[in-house]
């Protein structure tokens, strides 16, 4: 590694595949040098040969492959093996599978389907946890232990719902009129007279129960965390010191990540997209939801959303594809300039480390048309080149340690929340609830604001940030109201939508009206929620000269009442509603609150945060206002310390973009970017990294 080098350049690596050719792992490494490769991850998946038969454990050929790596400088991130497990194990100790939703018993195969509470499994995870922790102990070539991999899912086994009775009873201390009060279990006389009647939400069973739901993902989350820590308890039995990680899925939601990620020092993400397709395109975003919108958009959503978790601290790009991913409906390669600008966004997005799935592509198995930085037979295509160019970028950008990533705002997109609009019946069941595709918007239209943002939970430090949006967080607690209040009443900016603070925890609807806990800071109350026909709209007045016709209200529209102080900034055209209030400020101590009252179009959510803008306190784009001059389409993400700034500025587009340079910038990197008379003309998939002093 370059001894200025922070940022971890790594890959996924699977020696295991390839042990009885010693020519391709002395290749490998080779390889892994001349492209500057600095770290890989080892021991995902690796279980069958890690323990080729029940108790008998063979760790030589990955010490020696962690040796002979740390000898030409490449670090080690130790995975331990539990996503999948040996043959062996399921044909001796069945139970150690996962019984599916279904009730079927699940059959040996694939990865990720083991039982959380089968102590088998547990016993011979912690078994191999140990021998692994044992051997390999504070190495210093061992950068983290990765727990498992991309840990998901349920069990629906006895054992398992024994195990969610035995939960319930703890949150409602063992009183289950309590649980059938919060529940509202009367509904369709569902009311518990024995907790041996509960069941777990089965697809032949209870599907319609909003509480049993949302609390059975709560457990499911309880119980993984447990998982986590229970591998890592293992680990700790002989090292005491070398930090753990976890590889979370975009975002994935059937566990609450925001729960999972406090069980290890630090936060890892497995990030997707299908970069061949253009910037603009709708279907963008194939790990992860939602399948539409701006790809582009949607990654840097994915980083905000990474650094929210992580809550300032760095995290870790534990997998990105080299180039094109498998099981994507395409497998479409990256396009000249994705690579280098994607990898360093997620460097100016707080990530200090860039890694691959995966290293060497695989002759056999069902990823073998996945990306990979070289072939299987070791052939150094263009993902090679492109990863060679990215370490040359990484070595002239240096230690970058001691920058953060300076952000504005936070957007709330709180696991229960989303868990709630999914499974809610109504008022929307056509398909267009979008609630992360809301959440996005409104990140873009920050964006087009020059509002930089994180996204964020419901426990999140509002104090950092000089405004907190709410897009349809239709469940808000007490905690989270009142420290909401005191954010604003502080002087900060709150931004609250439709669909807002309308359930209590167990997805009943509160009582007092909506939005729960804000009335008096929003100056507003919601006298009624309408929907529209998909495709139906209603145009938008403004209160001001806004330059832009074509302003719309549809799908969500609701009514509601101000109080005297509240100021109406917009109101319904026409219809029903004409004349009744959009979107509103209030002032509330040193702060205001705003309300956003109906859907709209980005045109109008741009203009909405032009009139927040001016009772922000302060941007971090006021510190370099050429930032202000970026032409739309283009990004750009600040990483600062005490003394400098750093601007990585984005062109992800087909178009060229031209931008003047204020002479007091230091240009620290470039990227397809052409320097002409006066100006710099950015061409598709460039990127320049600008310096100021702070
Ligand atoms: C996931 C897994 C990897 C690999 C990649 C392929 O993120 O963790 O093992 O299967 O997907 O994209
Ligand atoms: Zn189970």
């Amino acid at each position: 590694m370059n001894p200025n080098q922070s940022i971890l350049h790594g890959t996924d690596y699977y020696p295991e595949q390839w042990l009885e050719h010693p020519e391709i792992l002395k290749q490998d490494i080779e390889l892994m040098k001349s492209c500057g490769i600095n770290t890989v991850t080892l021991g995902v998946f690796a279980w069958s040969m890690l323990e080729p038969t029940e108790g008998t454990y063979s760790l030589d050929w990955l010490d020696t492959c962690i040796t002979n790596l740390k000898e030409q400088g490449i670090n080690t991130i130790l995975a331990t093996p539990s996503a999948a497990r040996p043959a062996w194990m399921a044909h001796v100790y069945p139970q150690v599978l996962r019984t599916l939703q279904d009730g079927r018993a699940a059959l040996y195969g694939g990865r990720h389907n083991h039982c959380p509470t089968s102590k088998v499994y547990a016993e011979k995870t912690i078994a191999i946890n140990e021998a692994l922790a044992k051997r390999f102990a504070d190495r210093e070539e061992i950068l983290y232990w990765h727990v498992s991999n991309e840990l998901q899912g349920a069990c629906y086994c006895e054992s398992c719902k024994q195990a969610f009775r035995t939960w319930l009873k703890k949150q409602y201390d063992n009183d289950l009129d309590l649980l059938n009060n919060r529940w509202y279990s009367r509904f369709w006389s569902h009311v518990y007279t024995n907790w041996d009647e509960i069941d777990p939400p089965m697809s032949h069973g209870e599907k319609n129960l909003h509480s049993l739901i949302i609390e059975h993902k709560r457990f499911v989350s309880d119980l993984t965390a447990q998982w986590v820590e229970r591998e890592i308890q293992a680990i700790r039995k002989y090292d005491k010191h070398t930090p753990t990680t976890i590889n979370l899925m975009g975002l994935h939601d059937s566990v609450d990540y925001n729960r999972l990620v406090k069980t290890v020092d630090v936060v890892a993400a497995d990030i997707y997209p299908t970069w061949g397709l253009s910037a603009g395109n709708n279907d963008g975003m194939l790990h992860t939801i939602p399948k539409s919108g701006n790809l582009y958009r949607n990654y840097r959503f994915h980083l905000a959303y990474y650094r929210g978790l992580s809550r300032g601290n760095h995290w870790l790009l534990m997998e990105s594809s080299p180039s094109g991913t498998n099981w994507h409906p395409i497998t479409m390669q990256k396009r000249p300039g994705v690579h280098v600008v994607s990898s360093l966004a997620a460097i100016a997005g707080g990530a200090n480390s860039v890694q691959y799935f995966q290293w060497r592509q695989g002759r056999g198995g069902w990823e073998q048309f996945h990306g990979s930085v070289i072939d299987h037979e070791g052939n150094q295509g263009r993902a090679y080149r492109d990863v060679q160019s990215l370490s040359k970028a990484l070595a002239v950008l240096g230690d970058l340690s001691s920058y953060h990533t300076a952000t504005d705002a936070a957007l709330l997109l709180d696991t229960d929340s989303r868990w709630m609009v999914e499974q809610a019946s109504g008022p929307r069941n056509d398909g267009q609830r979008q609630h992360i595709e809301t959440a996005m918007r409104h990140f873009e239209a920050l964006q087009a604001r020059s509002i930089s943002v994180d996204v964020v939970s419901r426990d999140a430090d509002f104090s950092r940030y000089s405004l907190v949006v709410l897009p349809m967080a239709v469940h808000l607690d007490q905690d989270c109201v009142d420290r909401l209040k005191t954010f604003v009443k502080q002087g900060g900016s709150l931004v609250v939508t439709y669909s807002s603070g309308l359930y209590d925890r167990w997805q009943c609807l509160v009582s007092g009206g909506y939005p729960y806990g804000l009335l008096s800071c929003l100056g507003i109350r919601v006298i009624e929620q309408d929907q529209l026909e998909h495709g139906q709209s209603i145009s938008i007045n403004w209160k001001r000269d806004t330059n832009t016709s074509d302003l719309c209200a549809y799908h969500y529209c609701e009514l509601i009442e101000v109080e005297k102080e509240t100021e109406v900034l917009s109101t319904y055209a026409e219809g029903l509603y004409e004349g009744s209030p959009i979107h509103t400020r209030h002032p509330f101590e040193k702060g205001y609150a705003y309300y956003q009252g109906a859907r709209t179009d980005d045109e109008t959510l741009r203009t909405f945060y032009q009139e927040v803008e001016k009772t922000l306190a302060r941007k971090e784009v006021d510190a370099i206002p050429f930032l202000q001059t970026i032409p739309r389409g283009m990004y750009y993400d600040i990483l600062k310390n005490d003394a400098e700034i750093l601007v990585f500025l984005v062109n992800p587009n087909e178009s060229t973009y031209e931008l003047t340079i204020p002479s007091e910038a230091v240009s620290v990197f470039s990227e397809r970017v052409l320097a002409r008379d006066g100006y710099r003309l950015f061409q598709s998939w460039s990127i320049l990294v600008l310096k100021f002093n702070a």
